[in-house]
């Protein structure tokens, strides 16, 4: 049996901050952003948290699939933001779906957390453990980010978006992940410090700190193989593929991408200008965009691509 996608859903806060509003209060500018990342707007959590949003995008998830809380046997929540250390994220959004059934734990793989949650979700369909899992993306970046390092702040926002997965045999052609811890440091934010009766060990940095020009190379050369690989796996050529629906990073990554596997931009939707990089949250929300916009038709080979902190990086080949 194959995962295959029956619903997705997204959720963003109300405030939508643009980049003539960030350059009234630091040294940026629209120009700036906009030229070398494609990013015009981000919306920023006020009284949304995590856990509203990854709940919203949930129940529209399962409206649009059809499907009841209670008939979820899994939920898996990708996410580097949750609002709290325990209880995860999932189970936040199961008490809050009602989702009494379902099993429910968190993944960390950064900006390539959905898609790793839909190869976990696969493996388990085809082992024949679970039938219909709940995966999510959750982030609420703007918490992480040093509001005074105008070279990071700018790039992020925060939101949710979700997908139910269900046993077909149409669905999830082919999947692959990888990591390289080695290279961690490219792109990091440090926890909490260890302070106890007996040591009280100095904290490292709280918030996003990132090379953005390593993080640049790193996403242009691995990016285009991993799709490759994945294409090679599914038995598919990247012309047969309607779209590629990629981490949202960066708009210069998307299209250095689209010129190495020869194929035409317009087969990379975007939605990073409205929302900015989004880690886990990017993939499932462009994805609820392309499937409310009519883009998606059924029996389309689409591939999904997500890279980033890890470092880490991962692609699914699906039939729609
Ligand atoms: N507004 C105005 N000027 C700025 C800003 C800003 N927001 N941020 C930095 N600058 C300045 C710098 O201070 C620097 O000035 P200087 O030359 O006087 O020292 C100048 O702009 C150039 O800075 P760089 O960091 O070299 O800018 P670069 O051209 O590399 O662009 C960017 C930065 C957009 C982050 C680029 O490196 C990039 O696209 N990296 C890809 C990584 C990425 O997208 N990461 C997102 C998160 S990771 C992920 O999701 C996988």
């Amino acid at each position: 049996m194959r995962a295959r996608i029956i619903g997705t859903g997204s959720s963003l806060p109300n405030l939508r901050v643009t980049n003539d509003d960030l350059g009234k209060i630091m040294d940026t500018s629209d120009e700036w952003i906009k030229s070398r990342t494609g990013i015009r707007a981000r919306h920023l959590a006020t009284d949304e948290t995590t856990t509203s949003m990854a709940v919203e995008a949930s129940r529209r998830a399962l409206e649009n699939a059809g499907v009841q809380p209670q008939e979820l046997d899994l939920i898996i929540a990708a996410t580097l933001s949750a609002d709290r250390i325990v209880p995860p994220l999932s189970c936040e959004v199961q008490s809050g779906l009602g989702a009494v059934n379902a099993a429910a734990y968190d993944l960390c793989a950064a900006c390539s957390g959905f898609v790793f949650a839909l190869n976990t979700a696969q493996a388990y369909i085809q082992s024949g453990m679970y039938q219909t899992i709940l995966i999510i993306g959750a982030e609420t970046l703007s918490k992480l980010l040093d509001w005074s390092d105008r070279a990071t702040c700018v790039l992020f926002g925060d939101g949710a978006g979700a997908a139910v997965v269900r046993a077909d045999t149409e669905g999830v052609l082919a999947g692959i992940q990888g990591s390289d811890g080695s290279k961690g440091m490219v792109l990091s934010c440090g926890g909490r410090p260890l302070r106890h009766p007996f040591a009280d060990r100095t904290a490292e940095h709280s918030y996003v700190q990132m090379n953005g020009q390593e993080v640049y190379k790193f996403a242009v050369r691995t990016v285009p193989a991993c799709i490759s690989q994945v294409l090679d796996q599914a038995g598919l050529k990247p012309e047969a593929v309607a779209y590629f629906l990629l981490h949202q990073a960066n708009e210069r990554i998307l299209q250095a991408v689209a010129k190495r596997l020869k194929q035409p931009i317009e087969k990379f939707p975007m939605c990073l200008s409205e929302c900015g990089n989004l880690s886990a949250a990017s993939i499932p929300i462009l994805l609820d965009k392309a499937n409310r916009d009519g883009l998606l038709r059924k029996g389309d080979p689409i591939i999904l691509a997500g890279f980033g902190a890890g470092l880490t990086w991962g692609a699914a080949a699906l039939t729609w």
